[in-house]
């Protein structure tokens, strides 16, 4: 194998690494994903199937690609065959063919929140749902589509070929602070909404226990954990891949996976009430695209000035969000062309932007191919991916995974729950997981 790993930059210090990781994981996601995926399944029993797959899942998931990035030091297309032979070269073929999935529609998304910001700024929102479905038509078809489309994957270029310091660290530290101020400052607003008790009580406590056994929920709240937390498609491999060996592994993904299910579920704090009080619950689950497009520039809409100064800092937010999270879906293509064949950061980032533009365009011009798109790559993938990292670590090169637990100084009594959870536990759930949501797909 052919590869011209480079020397490889490093984070200026471990918060640098949690606020780029955390940047990935908060995106969309949790604007747009949780909320929708919430009204669909009953709320509460998603809302706990979705943290318990988080603590027993997800972590073991992202200590298991953390340590593959840092130990094999390089990117995620060879990280698997560094560690394991050529045997071992497919993984890091899925890890680079995934992400270029996801960002592929990822920045038509942002596409769409860019547009609604500049609605919500200049031109105003629609009042109500008839309104609401002519606007969203606007700002998702013809060339103002194409356009977001371009711009998204462009910005995000022009971050990521400025490197892993300079470029996604330096951005990073400035949008993740002023993320989490919005989002507290909203979360607070909506408290005084009229329908904000309805919209807590749907949210987290109209719980349905057959919602548990349904294929439809279960599918839902493992796609959004994996997709949430950007797991199973090599981004933690390759960010950790710019770690210090001394860094705290286990440590930093509980800081990461707290960050992102916290704004999870701030996020459901705002959109509930929001939805319920304008009477929007059927529309925020009728379509993937309802909730963060129709329901709530509608209800903010008839909400007066104060609903439009609300709606601007609510898709400054999610675009902010979003741009911290696809920088990282591309720095792991980039990466790659990096390490395999000697590209310069320029070409590879260019090169791949290009490619992802043409790869965007039926997605940005069908929504149920972006549909598709997004239910394969941004969903049985990722919980696929995330199978395989677990068994990768855990039972083909548990020797590698035990020099990470090691170097990462965590007692003796975390090393071994890791490395239980990681052979035994996390391999039968997600396979579990993933069968059902396999299931799940074909039937719909
Ligand atoms: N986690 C991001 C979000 O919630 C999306 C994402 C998925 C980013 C997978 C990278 C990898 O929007």
């Amino acid at each position: 194998m052919d590869s011209k790993i480079s020397q490889r930059e490093q984070w200026t210090s471990k918060l640098g690494f949690i606020l780029a990781a955390a940047g990935s994981a908060v995106g969309l996601g949790n604007l747009w994903g949780f909320a929708y995926r919430a009204s669909q399944g009953g709320g509460a029993a998603f809302v706990l199937l979705y943290v318990l797959i988080v603590l027993i899942v997800c972590l073991p998931v992202f200590v298991a690609e953390m340590a593959l990035g840092r130990n094999a030091m390089a990117s995620t297309l060879l990280a698997p065959v560094k560690l394991a032979g050529k045997n071992w070269y497919p993984l890091g073929i899925l890890f680079f063919i995934a992400p270029l999935g996801i960002a592929s529609y990822y920045s038509v998304i942002m596409g769409w929140t860019a547009d609604t910001l500049f609605h919500s700024l200049f031109f105003g929102l629609p009042k109500n749902l008839t309104e609401a479905e002519t606007f969203f038509g606007s700002i998702s078809s013809g060339s103002s589509v194409l356009l977001g489309h371009l711009l998204s994957l462009v910005l995000t270029a022009i971050i990521v070929s400025s490197g892993i310091k300079k470029g996604i660290e330096k951005v990073t530290r400035y949008f993740m602070p002023i993320l989490f101020i919005i989002i507290v400052i909203l979360a607070i607003w909506a408290t005084s909404l009229s329908g904000a008790w309805e919209g807590y009580k749907t949210f987290l406590l109209k719980f349905d226990f057959n919602e548990l056994r349904n294929p439809q929920t279960i599918r839902n709240a493992f796609t959004q954990a994996f997709f949430s937390l950007s797991l199973g498609i090599g981004i933690m491999v390759t960010y950790a891949s710019y770690l210090n060996k001394k860094s705290n592994l286990p440590k930093l993904s509980v800081g990461v996976a707290s960050l992102d299910t916290l704004v999870g579920l701030m996020a459901g704090f705002i959109t509930f009430p929001i939805v319920l009080t304008f009477g929007l619950s059927d529309a925020i689950s009728e379509s993937t695209v309802g909730a963060l497009f129709i329901s709530i520039p509608t209800g903010l809409g008839s909400y007066g000035a104060a609903g439009r100064i609300v709606a601007v800092a609510f898709f400054a937010l999610a675009y902010i969000a979003a741009i911290t999270s696809s920088v990282s879906l591309l720095e792991v293509p980039v990466s790659s062309l990096m390490d395999k064949f000697g590209f310069k950061r320029e070409k590879s980032v260019w090169l791949i932007t290009l490619f992802l533009f043409l790869a965007g365009i039926p997605s940005a011009l069908n929504l149920n191919i972006l549909g598709t798109v997004d239910s394969i790559f941004g969903g049985v993938l990722l919980i696929f991916g995330g199978f395989l990292v677990t068994f990768f670590m855990g039972w083909v090169v548990p020797g590698k995974f035990n020099e990470e637990l090691n170097d990462s100084k965590v007692g003796i009594k975390t090393t071994r729950y890791l490395k239980f959870m990681t052979r035994w536990i996390a391999p039968p759930i997600i396979g579990f997981g993933l069968f059902i949501s396999v299931f799940d797909l074909m039937k719909s």
